[in-house]
């Protein structure tokens, strides 16, 4: 019998313990015995829950009872999980976590203790809800040098974009019915504003690339600033508004960003709607491959938090070996990537090429006769704002993903 406890007993922590028991016969035929919850760590009352027996308010029962080898951290945030995170390493228990404030903020730190008191300290879940996506790169394309990810990574702007598509909703009005829904929070600037998708970025990043990257310094946009003149262009020119996070090796570097691109439909990428997520992963042998699941709700999060204490429990003693170094990864400028612009422009298309160069897909919408829309040919970034920046007649402008963020 192995012991587990919970830290935080809000929608995923709740999740965990499900999971655990519902699914207890096969994880125990898994992991070779049994793991049993002995506490469930939370500041509130929980009456008449199955979790009111093992309920502890006081972290010191978790970190100093010697038979707990694996804690669950689902608490969120950075106080007080990290230090409670930093105590249970040291004291030689291993810690599995969705939170990814935690793990892009002190994950090299924490996974050097992990190392050093031979335990592990494992976040499947906190990129990508239940979508395997740290394993895959961790276990499964260790063979291959990655080139690029990709991915739909927040559930929540991901709705909203989607029914500001499919049912022609403005920004406000997606967002207002998303919260009602339950899949945007009261203060959803961490979502909407791209913060949650950069952290995942850069944490799947770090593993991709063997090297930190600091989510601080991955050029983040999000979706707020979306309006819905620009999804129906997008729909004109066979396109979609995604809010895409990426990464990529350049012959000079790395770079990532995280933004609202506009992909074509020849991009797996674009099926991808409502609160799903998905990753793409480019392997320099096995090319392109794709991971698509529920990127955030509370069993499918929790499935992966067990996974990682299964992990955990059948390598006991054994810190489970990843690509994460604390060596910083530069990157490159994102201003000095290449790609398609497409521009809403109140001028003609021979105005615009007299700035742009050779323009294709030009577009009107008929609400909109004092304006056209188009795509430029590639431009570096750093030009390309140069240009626009130039000609007052540029009323807005996007990324086309043509040709970069894995599309061949
Ligand atoms: N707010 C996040 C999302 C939850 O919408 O994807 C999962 O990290």
């Amino acid at each position: 019998m192995a012991y587990a406890a919970v830290m935080g007993y809000g929608t995923v922590g709740a999740g965990v313990v499900q999971v655990l028991t519902m699914n207890r016969e096969i994880i125990a035929r898994r992991t070779g015995e049994e793991i049993d919850i002995r506490y469930v760590l939370d500041l509130r009352e929980f009456p008449g829950s199955p979790v009111e027996k093992i309920l502890t308010h006081d972290f010191s029962d978790i970190l100093n009872d010697p038979e707990v080898s694996v804690v669950v951290e689902t608490m969120g945030g950075l106080k007080p999980a990290y230090e409670f995170t930093k105590q249970l390493l040291l004291a030689g228990k291993s810690v599995c976590t969705s939170n990814k404030e935690l793990v892009a903020e002190h994950g090299v730190e924490l996974m050097k203790i992990a190392r050093e008191n031979n335990v592990n300290y494992l976040f499947e879940a906190s990129c990508g809800g239940g979508i395997p996506i740290i394993r895959v790169l961790n276990s499964s394309l260790t063979a291959e040098r990655i080139e690029e990810v990709t991915g739909i990574l927040n559930g929540t702007t991901n709705y909203i974009l989607t029914s500001m598509t499919e049912q022609g909703k403005d920004f406000g009005q997606a967002l207002a019915e998303a919260q009602e829904k339950g899949y945007a929070e009261l203060h959803p600037e961490a979502d909407v504003e791209g913060w949650d998708a950069c952290r995942k970025i850069a944490i799947l990043s770090s593993l991709a690339y063997g090297k930190h990257v600091p989510y601080g310094m991955i050029r983040t946009e999000g979706i707020t600033s979306v309006d819905k003149t620009d999804i129906a262009y997008a729909e004109k020119i066979g396109c979609r508004i995604k809010l895409l996070a990426t990464s990529r090796r350049e012959k000079e570097g790395i770079w990532a960003l995280v933004t609202p691109m506009m992909i074509g439909k020849e991009n797996p990428l674009t099926a991808v709607d409502g609160v799903m997520n998905a990753v793409m992963v480019k392997g320099n042998a096995v090319g392109t491959t794709m991971y698509y699941g529920s990127g955030a709700g509370s069993l499918p999060t929790a499935s992966a938090v067990v996974g990682d204490v299964i992990d955990c429990v059948k390598h006991p003693g054994k810190t489970i070996r990843n690509d994460y170094s604390g060596e910083l990864q530069e990157l490159l400028p994102a201003d000095e990537i290449a790609r398609p612009f497409f521009v809403r422009y109140t001028g003609t298309p021979e105005e615009a090429e007299k700035t742009f160069g050779k323009i294709s897909d030009v577009v009107a919408l008929p609400d909109h006769p004092e304006e056209i829309g188009f795509l430029t040919g590639m431009i570096a970034e750093k030009t390309f704002r140069e240009l626009a920046g130039g000609d007052p007649r540029v009323k807005r402008w996007f990324r086309r993903g043509k040709n970069e963020e894995a599309e061949e």
